[in-house]
């Protein structure tokens, strides 16, 4: 990436920080990208070292979110609300759902300055459909919905999905990932979906731990999550098929290569608000 690009940035407010590593730069890394600083290639390698399937898990990530992004929308949901979105990697999120429906709107946050810089390209919607870009924190669930309801009617069921994302919130006493995602689902109308991808410690313990310590060295909260306490997340959610499995076992496309549970080291499911 251009060192204009952090100038450039700075120019328009925007402090990039890329002398520290950023988790939406490592994975771009990971998949391939270009959008990412030495600091982050740096810590993307260290990662690499302690979890050397990191590339192939992140690929995995991706590839749930293309499958259950299209499944969600042939089941005639029209509104997607993707939290933690990174930066833009075609096909992204709107792209694919409004291949199965062109008037899906759509709209993305992240609290990512980079992701900011490049949400040009999340905007490229279909003229019957629409997109937005909210720069937000899964934290504050209330500034993001609030912002989202510019553009999304939040009366009608909304496809909320936050992958790869709630491992970077380490749980506090009323301040973790399960609250998080109560307060999301408060304001959402029956019959909306959640999809979430998460890292988990089940398969591969100790390499696992020794990832999570990359991240945490390189400033970054991080937190593994076993099946139960993925299971927690979903609370008042119905789990579609096939509930909570590794991201290459939710409903693999056929003849697509084998992804050991090992490799992809995380858990991704699909469930319906009753
Ligand atoms: C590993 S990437 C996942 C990108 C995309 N969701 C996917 O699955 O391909 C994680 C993203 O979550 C974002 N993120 C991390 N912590 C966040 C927070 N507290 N609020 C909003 N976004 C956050 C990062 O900036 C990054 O873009």
């Amino acid at each position: 990436m251009p060192d204009g690009t952090a100038q450039q940035a700075a120019q328009h407010g925007i402090n990039l920080d890329i002398h520290r590593a950023h988790s939406a730069r490592m994975y771009d890394y990971y998949l391939g990208g270009v959008t990412n600083f030495p600091a982050d290639r740096e810590a993307a390698g260290r990662a690499l070292d302690a979890f050397p399937n990191a590339r192939i898990a992140a690929h995995a990530n991706r590839g749930f979110m293309h499958r259950s992004t299209r499944a969600i929308a042939a089941l005639g949901i029209d509104q997607f609300l993707d939290v933690g979105t990174g930066i833009p990697t075609s096909p992204n999120l709107h792209e694919i759902a409004q291949q199965v429906n062109p008037a899906v709107r759509a709209v993305y946050a992240d609290n990512d300055p980079i992701v900011l810089t490049h949400a040009e390209a999340l905007l490229d919607s279909t003229p019957e459909g629409r997109t937005a870009y909210v720069q937000g924190d899964v934290r504050d669930p209330g500034t993001i919905l609030d912002a989202a309801a510019e553009t999304l009617d939040l009366d009608r069921p909304v496809a909320l999905s936050m992958n790869a994302l709630l491992h970077f919130i380490a749980d506090r006493p009323g301040h973790g990932a399960a609250d998080i995602v109560a307060a999301f689902t408060a304001r959402l109308a029956p019959g909306s979906y959640l999809a979430i991808s998460h890292f988990t410690p089940d398969f591969e313990p100790e390499a696992t731990a020794r990832l999570v310590h990359v991240y945490r060295s390189s400033g970054t909260e991080a937190q593994a999550r076993t099946h139960a306490e993925l299971a927690a997340l979903f609370h008042g959610w119905h789990l579609l098929d096939p509930g909570i499995v590794s991201t290459p076992r939710w409903r693999p496309d056929p003849g697509t290569p084998a992804i050991t549970d090992e490799q992809a080291s995380c858990y991704a499911a699909v469930a319906r608000l009753r």
